[in-house]
């Protein structure tokens, strides 16, 4: 890690934005994930990081119903977790997700939170205690019911194992 900054980390509604910086952060979203022809749903809060005005940082969060099995289970979920390429390498996203994680515990109180990400991502995850899921997972898309072909990532805020079964998001993915 090179230089040391100390950002202004904050986790806030997604409708209590200005239109234009829900607008900044969603073409931000798609511009990093232009690749990806996937459909998302929108995030319902975002945990931000901003240093002298400039937000370097973004990650959506919301929470959804899904099934696992025949089990439905109330999970929250990351989302676009990105840092600007010249802020890379500081500790940023960590930051972030350090304050995503307490929101979620403290706020949603969900027992689980889970993401999807590409395969060379999850280590990042890996080392945050985010657990490596095997199980299928599928979401909707305009075109039908799709099965994701990458990394499905939980992280337990319960000391309980991740029920086994196929996983349905319910809804677009995140
Ligand atoms: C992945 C990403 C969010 C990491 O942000 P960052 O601010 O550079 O990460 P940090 O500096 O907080 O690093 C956190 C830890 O992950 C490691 N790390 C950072 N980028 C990594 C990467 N691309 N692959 C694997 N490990 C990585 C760091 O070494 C650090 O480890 P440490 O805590 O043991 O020192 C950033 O590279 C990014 O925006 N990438 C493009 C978008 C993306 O792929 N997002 C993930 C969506 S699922």
């Amino acid at each position: 890690m090179g230089r040391v900054i100390q950002p202004y980390i904050v986790v806030t509604r997604a409708n209590t934005l200005t239109e234009p910086l829900r607008q900044y952060l969603e073409e931000w979203f798609h511009r990093e994930f232009e690749n990806n022809s996937i459909e998302h749903d929108k995030p319902r809060w975002y945990a931000l990081a901003r240093f002298e005005n400039i937000f370097i940082g973004r990650c959506g969060i919301l929470n959804r119903k899904i099934m696992v099995g025949n089990h439905p289970m109330r999970v929250s979920g990351i989302s676009g977790l990105t840092i600007l390429p010249e802020w890379r390498r500081m500790g940023i996203a960590n930051l972030i997700l350090n304050q995503a994680e307490t929101f979620i515990t403290q706020e949603l109180k969900t027992e689980y939170s889970l993401l999807i990400c590409r395969d060379e991502t999850a280590p990042f995850y890996l080392k945050r205690g985010w657990e490596r899921i095997d199980s299928a997972t599928y979401f909707a898309q305009n075109s039908g019911m799709y099965r994701f072909k990458k990394t499905t990532m939980i992280f337990r805020c319960v000391h309980r194992q991740w029920p086994p079964g196929d996983i349905d998001l319910c809804g677009l993915p995140w």
